[in-house]
């Protein structure tokens, strides 16, 4: 499929999908969310792809936030159907996906941009990116899960001090404070991600698919996370995967899960 917002490049079991909406910063619009979104439920059903790494196009911009010129006139009801579709669908999709998803944050993060990449299972910053969530400076407040995942990710205290002030932060800070995994130069970004990625390629993605659902788990309502992760450990016994990876474990191999 052809999309007007994004460019999907699938090369060695990865899909890069590259926001592209240079001009704008990568500020995503409705239909970039929405396409994002269906890139993503593409490559669960493609047997070619094994990996996501969303990033933007360009060296200045991951995405500049929600785009802002779009929602200006919108209304209560708008508003709410915006924000619970972002927050239903697409995020919970990036959250919940089977196939690791990695944000390359090229550049600016922000507010829409920055939730996103922290709804993506790991993020790699270059040393030029900047993230925040500054929608108290337009007399909004994040609308696509920030006031839940930032705390989460940084704790309670720094999500406060990042969403009241509205300040960017830079990687150094990022890093420091859990917000990204790694930080690397903005040449490097795409190789260092790819080689993370390899690294995540040569394990079982059986595993890693149920290691998603119990990570997750705990940040469900009155779901408990051990009765989960005990379930998702026993699921992993009926797999192919198991023998090959304990197989090759006793036979002193690598395994070979392709
Ligand atoms: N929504 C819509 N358009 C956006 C945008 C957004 N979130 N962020 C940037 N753009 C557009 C600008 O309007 C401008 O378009 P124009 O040339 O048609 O006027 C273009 O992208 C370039 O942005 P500009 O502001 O000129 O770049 P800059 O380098 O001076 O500043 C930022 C960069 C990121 C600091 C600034 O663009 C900004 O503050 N953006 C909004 C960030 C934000 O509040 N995000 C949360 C939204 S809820």
């Amino acid at each position: 499929m052809s999309y007007n917002n994004i460019i999907c490049k699938i090369d060695n079991r990865i899909n890069t999908i590259l926001i592209n909406r240079p001009n704008k910063l990568n500020a995503l619009n409705i239909e970039t969310f929405s396409e994002i979104d269906h890139a993503i439920n593409d490559s669960k059903n493609n047997p070619d792809v094994r990996l996501i790494v969303i990033t933007g196009i360009g060296t200045k911009a991951f995405a500049a936030g929600a785009d802002i010129k779009e929602f200006i006139d919108f209304s209560e009801e708008e508003a709410f159907d915006l924000s619970s579709k972002v927050n239903n669908i697409l995020t919970q999709t990036i959250e919940n996906s089977p196939l690791p998803i990695i944000a390359a944050i090229n550049g600016y993060a922000l507010g829409g941009g920055l939730e996103i990449a922290m709804a993506c299972h790991l993020r790699i910053a270059s040393d030029n990116a900047k993230m925040g969530l500054p929608e108290v400076s337009l007399g909004l407040i994040p609308g696509y899960g920030g006031t839940q995942r930032l705390p989460q990710l940084v704790g309670k205290g720094k999500a406060f001090d990042m969403i009241m002030t509205g300040k960017m932060i830079d990687a150094d800070e990022a890093l420091i404070s859990g917000l990204i995994n790694y930080k690397t130069s903005q040449e490097e970004l795409l190789t260092f991600t790819k080689q993370i990625s390899d690294k995540i390629l040569l394990n079982s993605s059986n595993s890693i698919k149920h290691v998603v659902t119990c990570i997750n788990a705990n940040y469900k309502d009155c779901l408990n996370g051990y009765e989960v992760e005990t379930n998702q450990f026993s699921k992993c016994f009926q797999s192919k995967e198991f023998i090959e990876g304990t197989q090759a474990f006793i036979k002193k191999r690598k395994p070979n899960f392709n």
